[in-house]
């Protein structure tokens, strides 16, 4: 049993005020051949309030959970049935194992319902969303006007000879226009990859030629922190390298006007100028496919997940609604990038199919002052507010003070996602929103479409643990047999049924997809490492493989590593993540490099350029060590957890395999 050092993520925030008395302990996750201690002991519990619990839509979880557990077919099949469907299903689930079918025989539209639903009823005119730009620009869109832009966009692409199946590649900043391309592209059965607009030119180039996209949606540029960020410039480079891409619509904010070559180059208002703001939805069967959405493995290319029409949209819509208690009069915030699965189940799909208000912020937390985030809030009275515990141990970094100058009465429900948010974030965004609000700690990944395990608002709450499983899902803590390991036990996470949302292969490569179903026995695994606690609570510690999360960001080891060894100076190159303050993890790069090549503050300087050359910001390592070897498995694979063990002073645990 190991008390880790003050550089491990639950230990790195400092916050006296939340800190308790005597020596701090925390989770801490051995290789993947040792024994998981867990250490943590938190031993809060926070109940709901009282008005809290009354207005939930599901007051009694544990009731509510065993019911949908009995039979998860007709749970499932019963919140479908909340939805417009074409034709009706003839199965709710036709499970072939790995491969999952749901609502077979059905046909149905996601864009249907997350548009023409609302559009025609009473809520034409009700707002769907406010965008606010980093400038403070501000547009508003109702889901009538939605639901026009969308149509324009979608005849636009039909203009363009595009047609159920294809894909089209959104490389975009956090503007309207990403949603209109989006639900116009779903409409019409299109399959759109949304690619982050962080990334550079080859990262965007190698998913533009994975999907074999016909069209690229751009802008001109992005705005971070007051800087223009060019984006055109980036497609411009990708796509010399696409040969499947016959045109580029570029949305023109920038005053200047970038220009534009005809006729592979298209200005987005040109586009859609002359459309028609009628376009019927394409009833598709239920599995069709609605995205690819590229994320970060262990080994090799990103993957490219795929996730479908019926399901998804089942997913998101109930998982929205319940864990955030959604209500016809809420303002709905989530800070996610489109670009990011959160973007696509939790700023777009989820809370669209709920007609909810949603309020989309472009820009960084802190920019232009710390305030930025709890003056939205304020100024629109935001009653639920979906964040990171990145975002969160950033802002704890400015103090309390901000959050004190603003009005935050209207915030009712929040939400954490992206990696395991440490008590002291937790317990700090509590008290500064008023120590009344509770915050749904979600789990879920790319995979999975829609959250899997968190609590609901009316479930007592444990800082720093995402609780129970949702409704309809079976989520177990396992040994490498997919044995259930006693509670408090440390294991891996596991998922032991299909349920809708899931990905439905990865694309082009299902030998990818089955490796999720085929690791431990009968179970989806997640890669994830975990315990549940006494009360079935579980503590999510991070991930088994090596993939590290930076800012809640999923950032392969494979990708930067190829990426460091394509520079002229390197031979060969590790990385691991770094416990840091505000982003989880940091990367961390051990290179060796060639014969002729000298250990210098220029090359690594110009090691760091080239990532942010092949790969973008968030893929370029904070510290580069050059070594004169790695360890390695007598197999020739480099051993990151001995890097990892070693840099963070712990034990390396078993080498037996290890070559030198
Ligand atoms: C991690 C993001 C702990 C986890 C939605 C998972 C979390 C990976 C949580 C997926 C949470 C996400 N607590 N860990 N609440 N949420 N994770 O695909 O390691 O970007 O496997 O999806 O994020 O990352 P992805």
């Amino acid at each position: 049993r190991v008390a880790v050092p003050s550089s491990h993520p639950h230990n790195a925030v400092q916050n006296t005020a939340a800190r308790r008395s005597g020596p701090r302990f925390v989770e801490v996750m051995r290789p993947m051949s040792d024994k998981i201690d867990t250490l943590l002991k938190e031993g809060r519990v926070i109940q709901p309030s009282a008005r809290t619990k009354a207005a939930a839509h599901i007051p009694d979880y544990d009731q509510a959970y065993k019911a949908s557990i009995a039979d998860p077919e007709a749970f499932w099949g019963g919140v479908a049935k909340e939805l417009d469907w074409f034709t009706p299903w003839t199965r709710v689930l036709e499970w072939n194992y790995p491969w999952a079918k749901w609502f077979v025989g059905a046909t149905c539209n996601i864009a249907y319902n997350c548009l023409d639903r609302h559009a025609n009823s009473w809520r034409r005119n009700k707002v769907a969303i406010i965008w606010v730009g980093e400038n403070g620009e501000e547009r508003i869109f109702t889901y009538g006007e939605l639901l026009r832009q969308v149509n324009r966009c979608a005849n636009a692409l039909k203009a363009l000879g595009l047609k159920q199946g294809d894909r089209v590649t959104i490389y975009l900043p956090k503007i309207p226009e990403q949603v209109v391309a989006m639900l116009a592209c779903a409409r019409i059965g299109v399959i759109h990859s949304v690619v982050y607009s962080g990334f550079s030119a080859p990262a965007l180039a190698s998913r533009i030629q994975d999907a074999e996209a016909r069209l690229v949606i751009t802008a001109d540029v992005g705005y971070d922190r007051g800087k223009t960020i060019p984006l055109k410039p980036v497609v411009d480079a990708a796509v010399q390298s696409c040969p499947s891409v016959e045109k580029v619509v570029v949305v023109r904010r920038d005053a200047l006007g970038v220009a534009l070559t005809a006729p592979k180059e298209i200005d987005w208002t040109d586009w859609l100028k002359e459309q028609s703001a009628v376009c019927a939805a394409e009833p598709l069967d239920a599995e069709t496919p609605l995205y690819i959405l590229y994320t970060s493995g262990t080994t090799g290319k990103p993957k490219g997940v795929v996730h479908v029409h019926g399901g998804y949209m089942v997913g998101t819509y109930i998982t929205t609604k319940y864990v955030f208690d959604l209500k016809e009069d809420d303002v709905y915030f989530c800070v996610a990038d489109p670009g990011w699965v959160t973007g696509h189940s939790y700023i777009v799909y989820g809370p669209l199919l709920n007609g909810a208000t949603i309020l989309m912020a472009e820009g960084k937390p802190d920019y232009p002052n710390p305030g930025r985030w709890w003056d939205l809030i304020a100024r629109y009275g935001v009653s639920i507010f979906y964040t990171t515990p990145t975002a969160v141990r950033l802002l704890m970094k400015y103090g309390e003070d901000w959050p004190k100058k603003y009005d935050l009465s209207t915030l009712r429900v929040l939400g954490s996602v992206g990696e395991p948010i440490n008590p002291e974030a937790w317990e700090w965004f509590y008290r500064v929103t008023g120590s009344d609000k509770p915050i749904m700690d979600t789990w879920w990944q790319t995979e999975t479409g829609a959250i899997l395990v968190t609590p609901l608002p009316s479930v007592p709450l444990k800082p720093g643990s995402a609780t129970r499983p949702f409704l309809g899902i079976e989520a177990d803590v396992v040994d490498k047999e997919g044995h259930s390991l006693p509670s408090n036990a440390g294991g891996f996470a596991v998922i032991k049924k299909p349920w809708p949302a899931m990905m439905r292969t990865i694309y082009k490569d299902p030998d990818r997809y089955k490796v999720y179903w085929n690791t431990i026995p009968n179970c989806y695994t997640a890669g994830d490492v975990c315990r549940k606690d006494q009360d079935g609570y579980m503590w999510f510690m991070g991930r088994a493989d090596d993939v590290i999360k930076v800012a809640g960001n999923r950032i392969g080891t494979a990708e930067v590593e190829s990426a460091l060894v394509s520079h002229e100076a390197v031979a060969e190159a590790a990385v691991i993540g770094k416990p840091h303050r505000t982003a989880g993890e940091a990367i961390k790069a051990f290179v060796i490099l060639k014969q002729g090549y000298q250990d210098s503050k220029e090359l690594i300087q110009s090691l760091k350029d080239h990532v942010l050359k092949e790969l973008g910001k968030i893929a370029v390592p904070q510290e580069i060590d050059i070594v004169p070897s790695l360890p390695k498995t007598r197999s020739g694979k480099i051993m990151r957890r001995v890097l990892k063990a070693k840099e963070l002073g712990q034990d390396v645990g078993d080498i037996s395999t290890i070559e030198d």
